[in-house]
């Protein structure tokens, strides 16, 4: 594995599949990882925890990063570059281009973090300038990310294949973050409740197909008074909003605090799924 701070043009006539990250590598990760072996392109993983994501100074500042042993990790995994820009590559004085994640993108998980989606768009975007990738590869943890990644992609024309791939969950449901290592081991036990209030929610609304009630039976159900709850939504898998009818496919996100460490998840289903 080629350890690159720049980009050359040699890497740029190879067409390669990008998988970024912003290290603290785990389970889901070494997933995409495979995944975006399956392709047979020159495999780049990008590192850079970037700051204009974070619109809290302290959750920058302690965001896990275990460089060391994910190099390793990658080194094992036979990927081709490793690319650790410095925050000037990535963002130089003399300027560049600043996304607007738009009216979603203040929603949801932008809401409780004012400026996050632009932070990572502008990086995303910034990444597909300098590589140029033919592929891109996503975890769908991160669902609105997602979204709004395969919308830039159509908004600016790119040619770039985005590849999803499914949540990497551990034994007790729990879905892997980088953030999870900062869980004691309780809080880890704490966080379990969030998949099983999917599976709660969506029952709930399969069978009743009422979307408030089936949110505030899902609430009222929750067990714990340790994991505090900042959204819990049904929308539209197709649009990423409250339905306004209808729809043959939903997505339930959820985003809740336990111990302080903020964590996200999602289930996504189609309306004629039997329970
Ligand atoms: O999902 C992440 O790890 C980050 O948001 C990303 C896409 C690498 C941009 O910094």
């Amino acid at each position: 594995m080629k350890i690159i701070k720049e980009i050359d043009k040699d890497i740029l006539t190879l067409g390669a599949c990008l998988i970024p990250t912003m290290g603290a590598l785990h389970a889901g990760h070494i997933q995409l990882i495979k995944e975006g072996k399956k392709l047979k392109l020159p495999l780049i993983v990008s590192i850079f925890v970037n700051p204009i994501q974070f619109n809290d100074k302290d959750d920058f500042a302690n965001y896990p990063k275990t460089i060391d042993k994910d190099i390793e990790i990658l080194n094992n995994l036979q990927v081709d570059y490793l690319f650790i820009p410095d925050s000037e590559y990535i963002y130089p004085s003399n300027g560049f281009e600043s996304i607007d994640s738009g009216e979603l993108g203040r929603k949801y998980e932008g809401e409780s973090r004012p400026g996050h989606f632009d932070g990572v768009l502008t990086v995303v975007n910034r990444l597909f300038e300098l590589i140029e990738p033919k592929a891109v590869i996503f975890g769908k943890k991160d669902a609105q990310q997602l979204f709004l990644i395969k919308k830039l992609v159509l908004d600016k024309k790119y040619k770039i294949q985005i590849i999803e791939c499914k949540t990497v969950r551990d034994s007790n449901g729990l879905a892997l973050s980088s953030r999870n290592i900062l869980l004691s081991k309780k809080g880890e036990n704490i966080a379990t409740s969030i998949k099983k209030l999917l599976n709660e929610t969506k029952k709930n609304f399969l069978t009743s197909k009422d979307i408030e009630n089936s949110l505030i039976e899902a609430r009222d159900k929750l067990s714990t008074k340790n994991l505090k709850i900042d959204y819990l939504e049904i929308l539209d898998y197709e649009t990423f909003c409250k339905p306004t009818k209808i729809s043959n496919s939903y997505i339930i996100v959820i985003a809740a605090y336990v111990e302080g460490i903020r964590l996200i998840d999602n289930l996504d289903f189609q309306l004629e799924e039997t329970l």
